[in-house]
Order: structure tokens, then sequence, then C-alpha cells
């Protein structure tokens, strides 16, 4: 199905059309009958695909990696595409319109995408509202994914992320620390030691004042050195934190079957889709090699099952898919479930 209605969407521009494809998709499950029909063959579960990690159940290992669901508008739609967690954000302390558009750009001959979304996000105050919204019971995971606003200069980022703590900390199940947009200029300089440091020591203290100790992650670039990893790797052991995910889009734009003119008239953004995939696997890999204790989120470029397993295979606990499903479509979820049950 999702053959016949790819080019109509990729008529339209990519922020376009994932406006459209939410607004249909949430159309459809206000439909009963069409939202039966579509529910019924998009559900798959079993119990062999159910993980617990930091005292959490998660129903399956397939994630919604972050970005997509910037504000918490279409949980409840994504999960019925069979997601066993969802990770809303990033959200930053206020709103921001993000950069002017066009930002959001397909590469297909490369089935990927560049974007310079630039934090785009109503504001954490919005993000809880809609999280309030949600049955108290649920059979997924949601993951809160926070980050600094652009006009917040470095040395006061730890206090957006304290505040988009502090404020969603009764409503996600797990945090998600964003230091490794492209799109945030200065951002990435924050998984440098010392404001890394400063930043998680901030949000571990605050949690100490809470019942439930809500595990803490921290999202990586996939073009950190490996000296820079081993940095990361030594504060996560140092303080405790409790995994990380690997990895956010990449500033690299070499192997593309896309034309040089083409990617110079995009410009800016981070890489995501097919060509992170070998990258972030080799983080992932390395991470998981010398910290085999600290369970990996394994985010870049998983668009099929096998994909999906060479993430796990990496050492990956956990995978998410964001990209791969503008080019697989919305099965891609039950495909991979299924193929993990074998
Ligand atoms: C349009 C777009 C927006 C994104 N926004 C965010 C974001 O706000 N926060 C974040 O941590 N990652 C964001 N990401 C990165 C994804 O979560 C993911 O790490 C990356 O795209 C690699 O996975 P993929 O190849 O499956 O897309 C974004 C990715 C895309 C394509």
């Amino acid at each position: 199905m999702y053959s016949l209605l790819r080019p109509l969407l990729f008529r339209y521009s990519a922020e376009q059309a994932h406006h459209l494809t939410n607004r249909l998709f949430g159309f459809a499950q206000g439909v009963p009958i069409v939202s039966q029909l579509l529910n019924r063959s998009l559900r798959y579960s079993h119990p062999s695909l159910e993980r617990q990690l930091w005292g959490l159940t998660f129903p399956n290992p397939v994630g919604l990696a972050a970005g997509f669901d910037k504000d918490g508008k279409y949980i409840k739609t994504m999960s019925k595409l069979g997601f066993g967690f969802i990770e809303v954000g990033t959200v930053t302390p206020l709103a921001q319109a993000g950069n002017p558009q066009p930002r959001l750009f397909r590469l297909i001959p490369d089935r990927a995408v560049i974007n310079r979304m630039g934090f785009n996000n109503d504001g954490v105050d919005s993000l809880v509202a809609n999280l309030k919204k949600l049955p108290a019971k649920r059979d997924y995971i949601i993951g809160g994914n926070i980050g600094k606003n652009k006009v917040t200069p470095n040395a006061e980022a730890w206090r957006d992320y304290l505040i988009c703590f502090q404020k969603l900390y009764d409503y996600v199940d797990y945090f998600v620390v964003n230091l490794s947009s492209p799109n945030t200029p200065g951002l990435r300089e924050l998984q440098d030691k010392e404001p890394l440091r400063k930043i998680l020591s901030t949000l571990l203290t605050e949690r100490e004042q809470h019942e439930i100790q809500r595990p803490i992650l921290l999202k990586i670039a996939p073009d950190l050195t490996d000296g820079q990893i081993d940095d990361v790797v030594e504060i996560c052991e140092e303080l405790d934190i409790e995994g990380l995910i690997a990895t956010n889009t990449t500033i690299d734009r070499s192997g593309l079957s896309t034309s040089q003119e083409t990617i110079e008239t995009i410009g800016n953004g981070g890489l995501s889709g097919r060509p992170v995939y070998e990258r972030s696997n080799q983080v992932v890999r390395y991470i998981h090699d010398k910290a085999p204790d600290l369970p990996i989120i394994g985010v870049g470029g998983i668009e099929s099952p096998e994909t999906a397993q060479g993430k796990l295979n990496a050492g990956a606990s956990l995978i998410q898919v964001y990209s791969g499903m503008i080019y697989a479509g919305p099965y891609l979820v039950k495909q991979i479930k299924k193929a993990l049950v074998g």
C-alpha cells in the first residue's frame, strides 16, 4: 500500500509530506472501520520481543527516534504502528520556530534525508500538556529528548536542560540529553568533557529529589573521534549514566550517489538514513566493545529487518528508526518485529 502512497507523498516537499502523513493517519484513526482495519494489519506482538532495561518493560525493541514527534502530538497515532517506545522532542524550555524553510530534503538515490530543522518546537509546557492527555496505562514506553534554546549561550545550557528535565519528570519514562544535533550552533561542543559533566551532574542531582529514578541517556553524534567517544564513555561510567543513544545525524557528505551540485544547493544540515548506517554501527560497536555493560540504543540508517538485526549485532540493546520509515513506509516496524521473532 505504501508503494502506492509514496510517489504521491514525494510530490510534496519533505516537510509538507511529514505533516500530511501524520494528518492522514490521525484522520484514519478517527474513522472506526478504517482504524480497525489499519490497526489489525499493523499489529504484531510476541512475548520474545519484550526487553527489560533500566527497570522498564519495553514491549518490543523497536522505537521511534527523536525529531519525528517533537511536541508529542502524534504519540497515540505512532503507537498504532507498533513501536515499543516513542521518543518525543527534542524539546526546549521556550517555543522556537527553528530554521527558515526549506529545511528538510530527501536524497532519493541515497535513501537519505538532510535536515536543518533547528529544534523547531512548541516548548516544554506544550509537550507536557500533550503528554497529560495520554492514558495512564500504556503499552509503550515514552522517552523525553531534551535540548537548549538557540538563544541560550552554551555556558547557561545546563539551565535549559534542567528546566526541561524538571517539567517532564512525571510524564516520561526515560530522558535523553541531546548534545549532538548539528543544527543548533555550538551545541555539539557541549559533548566536550567539562560541559558534559556539568549538564549531566546537574540532572543527576535533581533526580535525587525524586522517588522514581528515571534513566538518563546521552545521545551522541556519529562525527565524534574515537578519543572523543572515549571521553564520553568515561564520563558516563564516572557518573553512572544509564546509557547512550548512538547516533544522531552526520555532517559528513562522503560517498553519496546524489549529485555534488544538489548536495551543495541543499547546504548545511544533518544527514540521516542509509549513508549513516555503517558509521552509526561502528560507533555502537566501539562503545559496546569498550563498555559492554553500558546499554546502547542504536539508531541510524535502519531501513529493513536486516539492517535492524545488524544494529543489534553491533551491540545495541534497543533500536530506533526515522528516515527508513520515509522510504520503506509504516509497515517497517512490523516487518522488523516479525523477522526478530523468526
Ligand atoms: C527531520 C529530522 C529531525 C530530527 N530531529 C531530531 C531531534 O529533534 N532530536 C534528536 O535527538 N534527533 C533528531 N533527529 C535524528 C534522529 O532521531 C536519528 O538520530 C537520525 O535521523 C538517524 O536515524 P535514521 O537514519 O533512522 O533517520 C532528526 C532526524 C530527522 C531526519
